[in-house]
């Protein structure tokens, strides 16, 4: 039993029971047939796929495995599936600044935001893109910055601007980590990325308790000598500007090595 989170051109990661996510793929000729059934959020029960090892450039967890789906694939609704599911996928800020996550992983991350610039318009490829650049810090006060694209750009800027009295605490699901010239960011990467603002639930009650108290007003600065890395790589032409590239491209190296029909268990 899964719980499907994210479906980008192709991608899907799945959430298991136990927290865990895995990198699925569906082939270009079978998204129509399990897109418009997949929707994200939905618990899923899938049978018979293929199982690969997780090697490759264009992984998105740090699971030994990823999926892929046959025609003859079953997918159906799982009617039990618990609401809430164990957080493991919360990355560290020191971590992620010192390098020892592994990039290609996507992550989950909350902060205080603490900073953030402008709304402004880049053009990558002769296309307009909105992007926000904001500064988070950990209850360590351990301070990361992180750069946020079109909706997600929108969606934060508003609600900061119009939020700047109170403390905003911030969840990025699914996001991306990104290193140029040795400094390490986080992007909103994937479109699929989920952005929750000072949402109600116990992890930011808790986050909020270990913040060091100094009540440090957020701050809207001007960006533009903020130095972080502006997309043009393949992956981020693929998670930024969701150009539509091939598996083939983007999971050049990855080579089927195992064939079977199996089921992960109580996965
Ligand atoms: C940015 O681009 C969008 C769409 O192309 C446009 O509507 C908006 O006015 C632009 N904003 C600025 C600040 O140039
Ligand atoms: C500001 O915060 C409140 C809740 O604290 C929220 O309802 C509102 O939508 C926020 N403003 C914007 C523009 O998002
Ligand atoms: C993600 O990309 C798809 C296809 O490229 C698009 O239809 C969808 O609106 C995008 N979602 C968000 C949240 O930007």
């Amino acid at each position: 039993m899964l719980r499907f989170c994210l479906l980008f051109n192709t991608i899907i990661i799945l959430t298991g029971i136990q927290g865990t996510r895995i990198h699925a793929s569906v082939g270009e000729q079978l998204i129509k047939k399990y897109g418009e059934k997949l929707h994200a959020g939905d618990a899923i029960v899938v049978q018979l796929f293929k199982v690969f090892d997780a090697i490759g450039e264009y992984r998105t967890t740090p699971h030994l495995y990823k999926i892929g789906f046959y025609p003859t694939t079953f997918v159906g609704k799982a009617l039990d599936f618990p609401s809430e599911i164990p957080e493991k996928n919360f990355a560290d800020f020191t971590d992620i600044l010192e390098g020892k996550i592994d990039s290609s992983c996507l992550v989950d991350i909350i902060g205080q935001i603490v900073n953030f610039g402008s709304l402004e318009n880049k053009s990558i490829k002769g296309k307009d893109n909105m992007r926000l650049l904001i500064e988070l810090r950990d209850h360590s006060n351990v301070k990361i910055m992180c750069t946020l694209w079109g909706g997600y750009a929108k969606q934060v800027y508003d609600y900061s601007m119009s939020n700047m009295s109170i403390m905003i605490i911030c969840i990025i699901r699914f996001c991306s980590i990104k290193e140029w010239k040795g400094v390490y960011s986080i992007s909103s990467g994937f479109n699929s990325t989920q952005i929750l603002l000072n949402p109600t639930c116990s992890l930011v009650d808790e986050f909020k308790l270990c913040l060091p108290d100094d009540s440090l007003a957020i701050t809207n600065k001007d960006s533009s000598q903020w130095s972080v890395a502006s997309a043009t790589s393949v992956r981020a032409r693929f998670f930024v500007l969701n150009e539509r590239l091939t598996i083939r491209d983007i999971v050049v190296s990855t080579l089927v090595t195992r064939w079977n029909f199996c089921h992960l268990g109580d996965y």
